[in-house]
């Protein structure tokens, strides 16, 4: 949800505020340093199992609420819950998107614990699930027991992984071959990409659109500016959500430019700004990428979700920037007609489209925030 700096600035007056930036000195250039230390402290603990963790907590997962709790309690295992108090009941009513995360930090806890000569095995919903909603039940019983076996390469980059939401370069291609060797680090569903011209353009306008119907959609753009953390203090604050950071949005903060109740109004600065800066992330898609399953079972969530993170780090490796675009594959009414326009494209077969991203070259951008592990850590340590 980062607006393009650059677009940003043309809409509001560059010059302005980069004179406002100067004014108010100091203070707009700080960067929420407590809020990116769980970056630096992954794989920084003594006990195997928070070491493992550590590097979990760094998952991607929908609009960074972190929905994850652990319980340390019995030796040598790791209980992993959802937390109820971070879903997304607007966008996410039934909390697909919720457990794809979930599986996205299984995932990378399965390759930490590996990298520390330690296999885990996962007993995914032991008191089973129910599809219409997450509840207090675990969603995983994790086993660590020592291994010879190696490594996975994939967990080398871990630590550079994004979520890359910013204009891609339109004239660099993205090889069909390089989304091949992408697919390949799948281990459950496969993953489809489109790289032809024509149909790319199709898509950028399909995720075009439905961005817009989550903007002109009051409930579902409350959701997210409900999750603005505008400003390094709000973001060291509440290190989650979608965080506005630097000394632009710094400087809009101060001047009471860009405020919650601001990015409401949907003929605001804010709201035409964000439209700007979208439409220009849509159509800068330099090629697609989908999941897809055949059901879509709490188990399938986990799975795909473990696949999703798999693909994020193989593409990491290749240089190559993703931005999911969750807006068409949302359960609500009024997206239902792109939720079937979609899955028309890419299940024509029935199934349900888990992931969809655009791709592309992009810039480098800083990690997102976290909370501290500690902060996940509920039932004792054992
Ligand atoms: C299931 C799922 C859905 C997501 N949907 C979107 C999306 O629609 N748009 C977007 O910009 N990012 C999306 N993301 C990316 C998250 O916003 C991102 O993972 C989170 O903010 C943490 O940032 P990071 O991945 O750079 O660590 C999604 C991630 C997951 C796992």
């Amino acid at each position: 949800m980062t607006l393009s700096r650059r677009k940003t600035l043309v809409l509001i007056g560059g010059g302005a505020v980069l004179a406002a930036t100067v004014a108010v000195g100091y203070d707009v250039t700080r960067l929420p340093r407590d809020a990116m230390r769980p970056w630096d402290m992954a794989g920084q603990y003594a006990d195997p199992r928070m070491r493992a963790l550590s590097w979990a907590i760094l998952a991607p997962n929908p609009h960074n609420l972190q929905p994850w709790k652990v319980d340390l309690s019995v030796r040598d295992q790791v209980t992993l819950f959802v937390d109820t108090d971070r879903l997304l009941p607007q966008t996410d009513p039934f909390s697909r998107q919720i457990v794809i995360g979930l599986g996205c930090f299984l995932e990378v806890l399965r390759m930490a614990a590996l990298a520390d000569g330690l296999e885990m095995t996962s007993d995914l919903f032991p008191e089973g699930s129910d599809p219409l909603r997450v509840d207090a039940r675990p969603v995983a019983v994790c086993r660590f027991s020592p291994t010879d076996a190696a490594p996975d390469p994939l967990f080398a980059f871990v630590p550079s992984r994004r979520s890359l939401k910013e204009p891609y370069d339109t004239s660099r291609p993205v090889p069909a071959d390089a989304l091949d060797r992408i697919a390949a680090a799948t281990r459950h569903f496969g993953m489809g990409h489109a790289t032809e011209p024509g149909l790319v353009q199709e898509m950028r306008d399909l995720s075009t659109d439905a961005i817009r119907i989550e903007f002109a959609t009051e409930r579902t753009l409350r959701e997210s500016v409900e999750l603005f953390r505008i400003g390094h203090r709000e973001v060291n604050a509440n290190p989650d959500g979608l965080e506005f950071m630097g000394p632009m949005f710094e400087t809009l903060r101060v001047f009471g430019l860009f405020t919650r109740e601001a990015s409401l109004d949907p003929e605001g600065l804010v709201a035409r700004s964000a439209d700007a800066a979208f439409v220009e992330n849509m159509q800068t898609a330099m090629g697609h990428i989908w999941q897809v399953t055949p059901t879509n079972t709490r188990l399938d969530q986990i799975r795909a979700g473990m696949d999703w993170v798999r693909i994020n780090l193989a593409a990491t490796e290749l240089g190559i920037g993703m931005q999911p675009l969750s807006q068409a594959l949302q359960e609500y009414p009024e997206m239902s007609e792109l939720y079937d326009e979609i899955h028309r494209r890419l299940a024509p077969e029935g199934g349900t489209v888990q992931m969809w991203a655009r791709v592309g070259y992009g810039p480098e951008i800083l990690a997102t925030p976290r909370w501290p592990l500690e902060a996940k850590i509920v039932g004792g340590t054992g």
